[in-house]
């Protein structure tokens, strides 16, 4: 027997906070009954539906991907373009924490552990998330500078991050800089180098909190383990 709201957060559906908010406002059937008390236990034969949708409480996993170019960073995609989870083998209901663009490699974390998903994409617990971007031209320092210390990208400040020359390649006018930054926003790194004019090339991500690629190639994925599990929880 579980709590309630621990069987929906498990769920993959929301956090046990918000489950209890459904809860209380009538949106949490057990076994077809609206129920509204926050102590309610259930187990694995009840069928427990939110807003009407019958939800189930599979086994959780955890996956480390590869992720390749020209792959969608999500469950399905409506002009039907490959997506992350059509890499893993595995029936669980498995969704990306987080995304990266069509055209990003690199490092991706998939689960169907909810309550996990919610902590390594809220804001306030600042996860830092480091990629390699190769972009056009000399990178100078300056601009180093002024990025890591914060630009205003949407009308908001970003927060601080690092951004390091690793390499400039003569040959083919480019750099190869170092980037580490702790939020999550929609074309985040792509946006801050376009602020101050570079045009990014290429981009990696080499490495989320801990966790990196290891050797893994591109397109293949491991499981996590326990102890990796419980390393991210620890996050919050
Ligand atoms: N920043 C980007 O611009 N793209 C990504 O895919 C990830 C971070």
């Amino acid at each position: 027997m579980k709590r309630l709201n621990k069987f929906i957060s498990d769920s993959g559906v929301c956090s046990r906070r918000k489950a209890d908010d459904l809860i209380l406002n009538g949106s949490v059937s057990v076994n077809g009954k609206v129920v509204r008390e926050l102590g309610t236990k259930v187990n694995e034969n009840d069928s427990v539906s939110v807003l009407g949708k019958v939800i189930t409480n599979e086994l959780k996993e955890y996956y480390l991907l590869y992720k390749p170019r020209e792959v969608i960073s999500a469950v399905k995609d409506d002009k039907n373009r490959k997506v992350v989870v059509d890499l893993i083998d595995t029936k669980a209901r498995i969704y990306p924490i987080g995304r990266l663009d069509y055209d990003t490699t690199g490092i991706i974390l998939l689960t169907n552990d909810g309550e996990l998903s919610n902590i390594l994409t809220h804001p306030k617990n600042d996860i830092p998330k480091e990629y390699l971007a190769k972009v056009k031209g000399f990178f100078k320092k300056e601009d180093a500078i002024k990025l890591s210390k914060g630009v205003i990208i949407d009308g908001s400040l970003t927060k601080p991050a690092i951004f390091k020359l690793k390499k400039y390649d003569k040959k083919t006018d480019s750099s190869y800089v170092k980037v580490i930054i702790t939020e999550g926003r929609n074309h985040q790194v792509k946006n801050m180098f376009a602020f101050l004019n570079y045009d990014t090339l290429k981009l990696k991500r080499e490495k989320y909190a801990f966790l990196t690629l290891g050797n893994l190639k591109s397109g293949e994925y491991r499981k996590l383990s326990l102890k990796e599990v419980k390393k991210l929880y620890s996050l919050k």
